[in-house]
């Protein structure tokens, strides 16, 4: 395992190709917006950066550790030699499901071709791939260098040998790799998303305004960033994405989207990503106001 590939260079796509390049591996980062590959390497260089001041790097691994990323805008170039192929491209099924038709008829039959899918059926992915079991979600959290966990998840036919690779590799990474099996959401998002989604029904009812919520969700809950702002965090469209999934796979109205959400994302306001969600970016991350303004 050295050739790594990243197919989506967003805000996990970024977060995933510098973990696995100052590890030394060879990574090829993906995606069909020429604009995020050039988003992303900035924020590359800018977290390591950030990595160098605190000491975590030398600047010689910082350089050394950018060197190992290449920027591809094709497809079969990116994906053709890699013994690792990671999907971190929009939460959308229909579009992971053509990425996958895609990827699979160009990889070598035991490439692994794992998703970082905050929800879809790994096994539907799977069973369109030409070698379901090389299929496996391997879920990194946000963000991607700071986080230790790395939730994997089995489709039905996936083999043990796959998974056993990703938690040694995981490992490799520094992290931790926690197993689980196949169902909306997988454990993370299915207990994560209702709290997010409470939290704007809250808003939504006038229980509280945002900062007041995600106060006591920190002061509280001992939680290191209140809900409201963690899906900031996420992408206002990710956390959209995720509940349409749990709503769809559990036919469950506990999961229907909140509208303010809805809203919001309609808006085009997405949170982080987008400079405005809950809270407006314009003053950096770490100076957040209040933004969400019900009128
Ligand atoms: N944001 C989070 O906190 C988080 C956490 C864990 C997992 N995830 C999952 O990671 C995945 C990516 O999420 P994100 O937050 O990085 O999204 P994002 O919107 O920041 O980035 C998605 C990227 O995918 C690219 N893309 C779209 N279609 C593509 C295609 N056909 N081929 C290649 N690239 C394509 C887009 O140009 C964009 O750069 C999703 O499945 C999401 O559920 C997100």
């Amino acid at each position: 395992m050295k050739k790594i590939t990243i197919i989506g260079a967003g805000t996990m796509g970024n977060g995933i190709a510098h973990v696995f390049a100052i590890h030394g591996f060879n990574v090829k980062l993906f995606d069909i917006h020429e604009g995020s590959l050039d988003r992303a390497i900035k924020t590359i260089e800018k977290n390591m950066s950030r990595q160098v001041e605190k000491g975590i790097l030398t600047t010689t691994e910082a350089e050394s550790s950018l060197g190992n990323i290449e920027l591809v805008n094709e497809m079969n170039l990116a994906v053709k030699s890699a013994d690792l192929v990671i999907e971190a491209a929009t939460e959308n099924e229909d579009l992971k499901i053509e990425i996958f038709k895609e990827i699979s008829t160009l990889v070598s039959s035991d490439t692994i071709l794992a998703t970082n899918t905050s929800s879809i059926s790994i096994g539907k992915i799977a069973a369109i791939s030409k070698h379901p079991e090389n299929v496996i979600g391997m879920h990194f959290m946000n963000p991607v260098p700071v986080m230790k966990l790395v939730e994997i998840i089995s489709g039905y036919k996936t083999s043990i040998k796959t998974k056993e690779t990703v938690e040694n590799l995981s490992k490799k990474l520094g992290k931790i790799p926690v197993s689980c099996n196949d169902y909306p959401g997988f454990v993370a998002n299915r207990i994560l998303m209702p709290m997010i989604n409470e939290s704007i029904q809250c808003l939504q009812n006038g229980v509280a305004g945002v900062a007041e919520i995600d106060s006591i969700m920190k002061l509280g809950m001992s939680h290191p960033m209140g809900p409201l702002q963690l899906a900031d965090f996420i992408g206002l469209d990710v956390c959209l994405s995720i509940l349409n999934v749990l709503h769809k796979g559990f036919g469950d109205s506990k999961y229907s989207p909140n509208p303010v959400l809805v809203n919001l994302v309609t808006a085009g306001d997405t949170g982080v990503k987008s400079g405005k969600g809950f809270y407006d970016y314009s003053n950096g991350l770490k100076n957040p106001t209040v933004s969400y303004n019900n009128h």
